[in-house]
Parts: C-alpha cells; sequence; structure tokens
C-alpha cells in the first residue's frame, strides 16, 4: 500500500500539503487477492472487466471464501465515462447500502474507471473513502496518485470533478503483465515527460532497461517497480505544494504545451490516424527540446540521448499533425491561456533541470519541428 500518499494528504489543511515528502518514498507492493480474501468488512470491488476476465478464477475464489467481497465487472473508457455511469455505480453503492466509514470501495482499473469511481465515492454521503488499484501503467504512475477525479460532460472532457483527498493506493504490478504495447507506451509518455524535465537518475534507468520498456513483464521485476516507484516520486514532489494546481508555472506541463490539440485534431477528424496522449506527449517533449538546444539552452550531446530513447519507445511517429507548426501554435495560444496569459514554457536546461521561457515565437517552433521531421 502507498500509505505515503494517504499520510501525506492526511497533513493537508484547506488543499494545501504542510507535510515535507521524505527523501525515499517506501512503496510496498500489494497484494490485492490476499487483502481481499481477508476483509472483515463490507468490501466492493469495481473493476475493469478486461483484468476481471484475465483473473476470473482468482475472484471467483475471493468471492467464494468471503461473502463481504462483491466484485463488480465496471466498463468505464473515455466514452463511457459520463454521467450516466457515474449515477450507476452510485446507484449500486445505494443498493448496496455502502456505508460511511467501515466499508470499502476498491476502484482496479485504467485512469478513467479510477477517476469515475473515485468521483462517486467524494459524492456519495459527502465521501466515502476509496482504494485505487491502477492497472495500467499511466494510472499507476499518473491518474491514481493525484487528488483529481472526474467524468467527461457535454463533449468535454474531465469537465465534472472534484479533488478528492480521502484515498489510498495500492500498487500491484502484477496486474500489470497483460498491458499491450501501446497501453504501456501511453505510461512511458508521462514517465519519459518527468525523467527528462526533472529527474537524470529516471532517465538513466529508462536508457540502461531501454530494451525491456515496451515489455509488460518488465514492470512486474525490480528495475521496472524502480522505475514506477522514482516516477511516482517525482510527481507528488510536484502535486506536492500545487495539488490543485493554482500555481500555473509547472515543469509537469513538459510535454503538454503542443500536443492537446495535435491528439484532439487525429481523433476528431475523419480518416486521420489517431494519435495516442503518450505518443502526443513523447513528440511534444523532444520539439521542446529542440527549441532549448536551439537557444543553446540544451547541450546537443543531451539532445541526442532524449532523442534517442524517444526513438526507441517509437514517440516520433511520422504522422502530418507531427508536422504542423500551425495547429501546434494553436494549442500552444490555448495553453498560455489555460497558464493565466503566461507562455510558462517548461524547457530542459540539461536533462533533469529545467527553465521555463515566455518569449517564444511562432518561427522557433517552426524551425525545431522541421529539425524533428525524420
Ligand atoms: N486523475 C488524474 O490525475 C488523471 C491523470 C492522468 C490521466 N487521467 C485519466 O486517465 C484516463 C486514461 O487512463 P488509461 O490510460 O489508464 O486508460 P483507460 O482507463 O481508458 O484504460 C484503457 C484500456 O485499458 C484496459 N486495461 C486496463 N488495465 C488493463 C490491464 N492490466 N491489461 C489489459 N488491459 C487493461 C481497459 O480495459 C481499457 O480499455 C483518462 O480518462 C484521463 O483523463 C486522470
Amino acid at each position: 500500500m502507498l500509505e505515503i500518499i494517504n499520510n501525506q494528504y492526511k497533513e493537508l489543511s484547506a488543499f494545501k500539503m504542510t507535510a515535507v515528502i521524505s527523501n525515499e518514498i517506501n512503496i510496498e507492493w500489494g497484494d490485492l487477492f490476499s487483502r481481499l480474501i481477508s476483509k472483515s468488512t463490507k468490501t466492493i470491488v469495481f473493476i475493469d472487466p478486461v483484468v476481471h476476465s484475465l483473473h476470473m478464477d482468482r475472484f471467483n475464489q475471493i468471492v467464494e471464501i468471503n461473502d463481504l467481497v462483491q466484485v463488480i465487472p465496471t466498463k468505464i473508457n473515455e466514452s463511457t465515462k459520463s454521467l450516466e455511469s457515474l449515477v450507476s455505480v452510485l446507484e449500486r453503492f445505494e443498493n448496496l447500502s455502502v456505508g460511511r466509514r467501515d466499508d470499502f470501495i476498491y476502484a482496479v482499473g485504467g485512469g478513467a474507471l479510477l477517476d469515475l469511481v473515485s468521483l462517486a465515492a467524494n459524492l456519495y454521503r459527502r465521501g466515502v473513502s476509496v482504494i485505487k488499484v491502477p492497472t495500467t501503467l499511466l494510472a499507476c504512475v499518473d491518474a491514481s496518485i493525484g487528488i483529481k477525479t472526474g467524468i467527461n460532460f457535454m463533449n468535454r472532457r474531465n469537465r465534472l470533478g472534484s479533488y478528492y483527498l480521502n484515498y489510498s493506493v495500492l500498487l500491484e504490478t502484477q496486474l500489470l503483465t497483460s498491458l499491450g504495447k501501446s497501453l504501456i507506451r501511453e505510461g512511458l509518455g508521462e514517465i519519459f515527460k518527468i525523467a527528462v524535465i526533472k529527474s537524470v537518475e529516471l532517465f538513466n534507468l529508462l536508457e540502461s532497461n531501454k530494451i525491456n520498456l515496451l515489455n509488460s513483464e518488465f514492470y512486474n521485476s525490480p528495475n521496472g517497480q524502480k522505475i514506477i516507484a522514482l516516477s511516482i516520486k517525482l510527481m507528488l514532489e510536484e502535486l506536492h505544494d500545487n495539488p490543485t494546481e493554482t500555481i500555473l508555472k509547472r515543469c509537469v506541463d513538459f510535454g503538454h504545451s503542443f500536443s492537446p490539440l495535435v491528439e484532439m485534431y487525429s481523433i476528431e477528424k475523419d480518416g486521420v490516424e489517431a494519435i495516442p496522449h503518450g505518443i502526443a506527449v513523447g513528440n511534444d517533449c523532444v520539439i521542446t527540446s529542440i527549441i532549448s538546444n536551439n537557444r543553446g539552452s540544451l547541450s546537443t550531446r543531451d539532445l541526442e540521448r532524449i532523442v534517442e530513447l524517444a526513438e526507441y519507445i517509437d514517440f516520433r511517429k511520422n504522422h502530418y499533425l507531427h508536422q504542423s507548426a500551425e495547429v501546434m501554435w494553436s494549442s500552444f495560444a490555448d495553453m498560455t491561456k489555460h497558464r493565466g496569459g503566461k507562455q510558462n514554457l517548461p524547457i530542459p536546461t540539461s536533462i533533469g533541470t529545467y527553465d521555463f521561457i515566455q518569449d517564444l515565437k511562432y518561427s522557433e517552433l517552426e524551425l525545431a519541428i522541421s529539425q524533428n521531421i525524420k
């Protein structure tokens, strides 16, 4: 159980974290199955149906042994991360008479399921506690550890949501071993981002394990777990003083400046190959690193290492939207608005260190894009 998160958030007052993150976050890797077998109060498990079917025998066994545990396969993806699904999860809570204090809600799945079930837990009886068990790499290093909940509403992503502190995270890396390469790459987008901008230690780890990075079994091994643990620690450091994102100058926005519209257009336009979030982020990290190198802020050796690793993970897809300065610039204009009218563009100044720039010009972006074309 990643108790540190709960302890840390317990010390929050008015959403302001006062606890100090210790240098070593001690992650205890979980065993969901043995935990569920030994539960002595009512426990309701909302679980991704794919994960459920992959471990059907074990879940059936748990339910047979412990009749306090109910397992409810619940399909939540981007299109069902909706008000209707939220209501049906809340109806389940009500029909099962979930108690305010002693009963347990488990959310076992990817980021979409965790976001929705956590929001339901936040709303029900002004808040029942939820244990998040991420089953995708992205959910492990990002969606499960923050305090944001959410659902999509009127075609807007995460338009309804909340900040909710009453949760724990159980990291059960055995559940990651069934992920395909594309879902692994989704998580690697965020891991690569935080390594380049904030941690040479993590970057070195990624480099030295690069042949295994797209292999899901790797994340259930000590080195894979080390990568997950370090990514979480780095992310928590960023959330620590800014959990509700009131500060708009955030290094974790690296990779999220030029890519949002690229990703959205690729999904919305008919006949256009979709660019997944992880790839859009990875490619944005490379373009931003090129901009930094062109300004003389990042060494060519560091840029080469960044590009090489991005190439290895396959972030640098040839796609016409990755070559469109116009789309990327309008994305950047949107993000500038979102950041209170300031560019606040994080750029790496070496692997693991960063600065912000406020005066990026269109011509610089255009040049970097042309240099990024393979
Ligand atoms: N709250 C936050 O801070 C935060 C942060 C980042 C992302 N998010 C949200 O996370 C969502 C994306 O999460 P995601 O990338 O995990 O995708 P997802 O939740 O949409 O899941 C993608 C797919 O993975 C499958 N899956 C899940 N676990 C699996 C496993 N172990 N093996 C095989 N298949 C498995 C699911 O069936 C699903 O079809 C978005 O909705 C995003 O808004 C939230």
